[in-house]
């Protein structure tokens, strides 16, 4: 029997946890319900703004103010090298080494510049693999990809779909798919947390199997950077590419990540779009025609970065570096264990049904339900009537996500309880 009273989410908040920094982060106001602030449980759409970013985006137009032009060179963080500051921490989230990372542009850009380069189709060899419920825009650069190199996206994109009756996808029938069409597959680009499931992929696994039948293969990261453990370089991963505003909490539209792995660095056979940002910063202000591409990651980038936009990214990679991924993902499954609980027992006597896998190994942050009532109006008035922010996508899916940094267990029984009022007329 499990315990589903609001004493025992209590209880486990009492628990000291170091992975715990609500403090250092802005809750904001419940718009309804008997609690001051939300239950916000949808980090995996728009994180929370941390405390510390205000100021350091004060800071940086302190310094324009105060430097203008010299600021490149002369501000406190010169705005010149001011990417470079966040090699380390970012190389640390993501399981890569320093120079294999770079942080610049939004998400879709970069899996657009990083297709320039990795999605090499020939006559035969030019399908791209993506998952079949993979973000609209994923799938849209993958098409925009194969028509602009002259193939048909209808039949170069292969999507893989789950079997019938299922939700997610196995690695067996991934790898299956990938052994079928080995001689036309060029590139393999999915989401290593898939964002309307949730499930988590298996990153090594597929990646290897990308590699024996003689593809490319890239991962999109926007629900995995800063949510769960990665290790990019060791699992010989081509290229990935991350947002900054879900679980890395640097504010709508914040400057992405992308990484290229260390065996491709300087590698002259590769093409790529360019820019000044691309080459060699010792020679970049002789305004040669040719650029000299530097060997890292910096060598996809094309403008100088948008500085006001970076400081946000800077703060929050602080915090992550300061908590550490191990630490962050164990409490992650402590809380997503709990509320999985919780949701289940909504379950038994509504209609919900849960997506996400309950394997640790295939879930992070996130818990989708599937609802048959009208997801959005349910959503709406979560927050209106209990002050709990969830999100959802249609058609019929609610997501659920206990981000571990800010997120309580009083959030999840709030979020649980309050659905439970909504669908059943009781609480739980
Ligand atoms: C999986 C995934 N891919 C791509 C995107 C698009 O991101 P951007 O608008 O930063 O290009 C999103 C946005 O939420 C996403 O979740």
């Amino acid at each position: 029997m499990v315990d589903t009273g609001e004493d025992r989410a209590i209880m486990l908040d009492a628990e000291h946890d170091p992975a715990l920094r609500r403090e250092e982060f802005l809750i904001p106001p419940a718009i309804g319900g008997a609690f001051p602030l939300t239950a916000y449980l949808a980090g995996n759409s728009l994180g929370l703004q941390p405390r510390a970013t205000r100021a350091e985006l004060m800071a940086d137009l302190d310094a324009w103010e105060q430097y203008a032009v010299h600021g490149h060179l002369e501000a406190d963080r010169p705005w010149l090298p001011y990417h470079e500051e966040m090699r380390d921490p970012a190389a640390r989230l993501v399981g890569a080494l320093p120079r294999e990372v770079v942080i610049m542009n939004s998400l879709t850009v970069n899996l657009h510049l990083l297709l320039a380069t990795f999605y090499r189709p020939t006559a035969v060899r030019h399908r791209i693999v993506i998952e079949d419920r993979a973000f609209s825009s994923d799938s849209y650069a993958v098409r925009s990809h194969a028509a602009l190199r002259g193939h048909d996206p209808d039949t170069a994109v292969l999507r893989l779909r789950p079997r019938p009756g299922e939700d997610v996808l196995r690695t067996e029938d991934v790898i299956e798919t990938l052994h079928k069409h080995a001689h036309s597959i060029a590139t393999v680009m999915i989401g290593g947390v898939n964002y309307l499931t949730g499930e988590v992929m298996d990153m090594p696994t597929i990646t290897a199997a990308g590699h024996e039948i003689g593809a490319t293969v890239g991962w999109d990261l926007a629900h995995a950077a800063g949510n769960i453990p990665l290790h990019l370089h060791d699992w010989d991963v081509d290229f990935a590419a991350w947002c900054t505003y879900k679980y890395l909490n640097s504010g709508p539209g914040a400057v992405g990540g992308a990484f290229v792995h260390e065996r491709h660095l300087g590698d002259p056979r590769l093409h790529r779009l360019e820019g000044w940002w691309s080459t060699n910063p010792t020679t970049r202000f002789e305004m040669r025609p040719e650029s000299e591409p530097q060997a890292s990651a910096d060598a996809w980038s094309l403008s100088n970065p948008p500085i006001f936009a970076m400081g946000p990214v800077r703060t929050s990679l602080a915090i992550f570096d300061s908590v550490g991924m191990p630490a962050l993902r164990e409490r992650s499954l402590r809380l997503t264990g709990y509320l999985r609980e919780l949701l289940e027992t909504v379950a038994e006597r509504s209609s919900i049904t849960l997506v996400t896998p309950a394997d640790d190994d295939r879930h992070a942050a996130q818990i989708s339900v599937r609802i048959v009532e009208d997801a959005d109006a349910v959503t709406e008035r979560l927050s209106d009537n209990w002050g709990v922010v969830v999100d959802e996508r249609r058609p019929d899916i609610i997501r659920i996500a206990p981000a571990p940094l800010y997120c309580t267990f009083h959030d999840c029984w709030r979020a649980a309880d309050a659905l439970s009022w909504e669908l059943t007329g009781e609480g739980i």
